[in-house]
């Protein structure tokens, strides 16, 4: 099947055999230059703000042309124009627009490029939902002398990606079926404005698109991805793009390096482990005065919590546990897409965590690939176990930074619910240009701490640490667990456990996996190759 260009193969158990699967929705995105009020088109979306006192021009100009059905609406509070509401009016011969989606955009100072990209996606996901087959969206223009045009571009196509986007490969019978492909267009009635836009839309297309395909891969379950389908998609993904090289060790070449952590966790299933590893080699020679990035991503296919069993409420949400490799193998992509000067590694390791009679067990000692030898105290702390290989391997391949991304901790959900990922970091500039992306890309996270205090719990009397520190502050202490395997390299942990998916379905997105994590990363290598900061 043919998935945003490039084939995914399955391997089919019985009961998949022969089903034919479906393409995910297709978007084709593009500026044009049109006065939004004279826009012939099936859905025209605007933007209102809630503290707004009258309607501004272009709603205006629309309401005139509906004979005051805009303010009709509004006067009799069908519509507030709050963040994620939305209402609909039918158009007429004069206004060309078949139909016009009034979207809510909150409180006018609380605006922020975010408020863009939530707009994008709520129309984005109204439009699937009704068919339509080209939605034109125009920017409000208080956003104009606020954001610069061409983020603006940037977060409409992100917006537009996000809210389209939904997983339905396997539904064989859908009632209402819906549409295969969405065409979008930013209007506006200057060209040169126009333009602009156009540039941070095509940022925006490699990102959104990027992020779609982690969805995707995320959602898939654990019969149909395992660690060999996960390494078999990001070469795939390699031959796709003449910037990666893919590299991917299996068990016997991890045996032979010693890489004990990702082996341990892997040993219980069938399904063996791989440790999958996508260089990034950027054209542009500027690239050589910039760090080397090491992003290490936990790609555990299913989480059972191994001899150390979950209950079983909710397990199937650990197919999930993949997602922090998933947005690696996903930044890759987009970073060569948008073509960035900097040296970037992707490692992810990844392992099925299964109990059998040949899991690793509870009071265990497991060599990693460092050299140090960690006790296992519960086999579903296996994260950390293959994210230490992982982020080994970064620090031998002399990364500069290693960031790693992981659905490690449930203590990081209770935390910080599932509004924000925690970080943690041994580096002041790193937290901030993070911080600084996550502004940037709307994924939000929380500075949390990992130092000695947190690493003293994890001290063993029979191995170099434990695999668990004590009752409290569980995200701190997998945190502390890692920072012991980076030595002097800049460092930072993105704990993403409870962003990774939405349980229910909102005015924005599908329910299921988020993607979360690519914009964020994608965020922070752009923010480091522009020459602007
Ligand atoms: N994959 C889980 C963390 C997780 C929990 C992600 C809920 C998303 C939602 C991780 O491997 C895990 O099981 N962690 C344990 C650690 C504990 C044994 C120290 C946890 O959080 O309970
Ligand atoms: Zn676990
Ligand atoms: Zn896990």
């Amino acid at each position: 099947m043919l998935v945003f260009g490039a084939t995914i193969h399955f391997v089919r158990h019985s009961q998949e055999k022969g089903k034919k699967m479906k393409d995910i929705i297709e978007v084709e995105l593009k500026t044009r230059t049109v006065d939004p009020a004279k826009c012939r088109t099936d859905l025209l979306a605007v933007g209102l703000f809630s503290d707004a006192k009258g309607l501004d021009k272009l709603n205006a100009q629309l309401d005139s042309k509906l004979d005051g059905a805009i303010e009709r609406l509004i006067k009799l509070g069908d519509f507030k124009a709050k963040k994620g509401a939305s209402a609909i009016v039918y158009g007429n011969d004069s206004t060309v627009a078949q139909r016009i989606l009034l979207v809510g955009l909150g409180e006018k100072k609380k605006a922020t490029i975010e408020t863009i990209r939530k707009a994008a996606s709520n129309a984005a996901k109204k439009s699937v939902e009704m068919k339509i087959e080209t939605v034109s969206l125009a920017l409000h223009k208080a956003f104009g002398g606020r954001f610069d045009l061409s983020a603006m571009g940037r977060a409409v196509a992100e917006g537009v990606y996000f809210g389209s986007y939904r997983y339905d490969e396997f539904i064989t019978e859908s009632e209402n079926g819906r549409a295969d492909s969405l065409k979008a267009e930013v209007i506006d009635s200057d060209s040169a404005k126009t333009r602009t836009l156009n540039k941070g839309l095509l940022r925006g297309i490699a990102i959104g698109k990027a992020q779609s395909y982690a969805r995707t891969l995320a959602n898939r379950p654990a019969n149909v991805i395992s660690p060999p389908e996960l390494a078999a998609a990001a070469k795939e993904l390699s031959r796709d793009s003449k910037n990666l090289n893919c590299t991917v060790f299996d068990e016997k070449q991890m045996a032979a390096k010693g890489m004990g952590g990702v082996l341990a966790v892997g040993s219980g299933s069938q399904n063996k482990p791989r440790f999958i590893i996508l260089k990034y080699n950027p054209a542009s020679k500027s690239a050589s005065r910039l760090p080397t990035i090491g992003l290490v991503g936990k790609a555990v296919t299913f989480d059972s919590g191994g001899i150390s069993i979950k209950p079983a409420a909710n397990m199937d949400q650990m197919k999930l546990d993949k997602s922090g490799g998933i947005a690696v193998l996903a930044t890759m992509k987009a970073l060569a897409e948008l073509k960035l000067p900097v040296n970037v590694y992707g490692i992810i390791p990844s392992a099925e965590n299964l109990p059998s009679g040949s899991s690793y067990r509870p009071g265990d000692i497991i060599t990693t690939f460092s050299g140090k030898t960690v006790e296992v105290q519960n086999t579903d702390a296996e994260g950390r176990m293959i994210l230490c290989d992982g982020i080994h391997y970064a620090v031998k391949q002399k990364c500069d930074i290693v960031i790693d991304v992981a659905t490690l901790t449930g203590a990081c959900m209770v935390a910080l619910g599932k509004h924000k990922a925690g970080l943690m970091g041994n580096d002041e500039k790193l937290i901030k240009q993070l911080q600084k992306a996550s502004k940037d890309s709307g994924e939000k996270i929380w500075h949390l701490p990992s130092g000695d205090e947190y690493a003293n719990e994890m001290k063993s009397k029979i191995a170099d640490l434990k695999n668990i520190g004590g009752k409290w502050g569980g995200a701190c202490t997998a945190a502390a667990f890692l920072r012991q395997f980076v030595g002097d390299t800049k460092w930072a942990h993105l704990d993403i456990a409870g962003m990774d998916m939405f349980s229910t379905a909102t005015e924005y997105s599908a329910e299921g996996s988020t993607g979360f994590g690519v914009r964020l990363l994608t965020a922070y290598l752009m923010n480091l190759t522009s020459k602007k900061t």
